[in-house]
């Protein structure tokens, strides 16, 4: 099978693929070239697609294993590692919009997920756009005294930040006793497919760095995120039906937009790919090993 690829932007966050039929059988050779050009990309938007939940979750696989969601109420039914997210009233005329100030996917984990897809099922007629930025880039251009600065630093990562911009969504009982306890993860990290340094943060979830006191460590956090939420670092995606889009949740941050009108329905299917567990059991060793000395 082949495919056509595109750019989205002039600084390779986002591309767009046409010409392949994810409900077809992939070769190995089809996958490392979706790999290599995921890894160039770091968002990937298939069009034209058709998914049910298992599909859906069967194309997701092509990146890796698929990782557990937090939420267990939302589910697809008969596929626990696909979710379904929506609009959703929880008072009157009040709304949930999951992911909607930018973030990194579940960095409360020990190993968190390295990748993130959504799939159409139901789009408004306008709004509802989700943003990435590119989180290389904006380490690339920060100055080399905030460089030095946030060497080596590291944050912790809850459920819910005490400092969190938004309010999660309440966790059900059965997601509450599958929680891990928070974990701890560096500020600047190495993507081991690329090789480039990427700024690792999630305002929703860190909740301090350590040895820092809290507000310094979030005055801290406030002026990266202001630095690396600038447009130029952007792709902003417009959703078509039959729109398939993963992003690797090590290179971008995202953001969901609540900007249309909340009697429309938008609905998508969510699946996460894990992530190669040595990697992160090496940092949190080092870890470790930094607080025991
Ligand atoms: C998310 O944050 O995972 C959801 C993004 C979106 O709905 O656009």
């Amino acid at each position: 099978m082949s495919y056509t690829i595109t750019p989205m932007t002039s600084h390779q966050t986002g591309a767009e693929i046409r010409g392949l039929d994810l409900t077809r059988p992939v070769d190995a050779e089809l996958k490392t070239r979706l790999n290599r050009d995921f890894a160039k990309y770091h968002v990937l938007v298939f069009r034209d697609q058709k998914l049910s939940a298992a599909q859906f979750a069967a194309a997701g696989e092509l990146f890796g294993p698929l990782h557990s969601q937090h939420h267990k109420d939302i589910r697809a039914l008969g596929h626990p590692e696909v979710s379904e997210i929506r609009n959703t009233e929880v008072a009157p005329g009040k709304y949930m919009i999951a992911g909607e100030s930018f973030h990194t996917d579940h960095s409360n984990h020990p190993c968190p997920p390295r990748a993130t897809s959504l799939h159409t099922v139901t789009l408004p007629s306008r709004g509802g756009d989700t943003q990435f930025v590119n989180v290389h880039l904006a380490y690339d251009e920060l100055p080399d005294e905030m460089k030095h600065r946030i060497e080596g630093l590291k944050a912790v990562h809850a459920f819910e930040s005490r400092y969190t911009p938004r309010k999660m969504r309440e966790l059900s009982p059965e997601s509450r006793k599958a929680l891990p306890p928070p974990a701890i993860h560096p500020l600047v990290r190495t993507h081991p497919d690329n090789g480039r340094k990427f700024l690792y943060m999630n305002p929703v979830r860190m909740d301090s760095i350590l040895g820092m006191e809290d507000g310094a460590a979030m005055a801290l956090l406030r002026e990266l995120m202001a630095h690396a939420t600038q447009q130029k670092y952007e792709y902003r995606h417009k959703w078509l039906m039959g729109d398939m889009v993963i992003w690797d949740n090590r290179s971008v941050m995202h953001q969901a937009n609540g900007d249309y009108d909340m009697k429309e329905v938008r609905h998508l299917y969510r699946i996460m790919i894990q992530d190669d567990p040595a990697l992160w059991t090496a940092e949190g060793e080092k870890t470790l090993a930094v607080m025991a000395a």
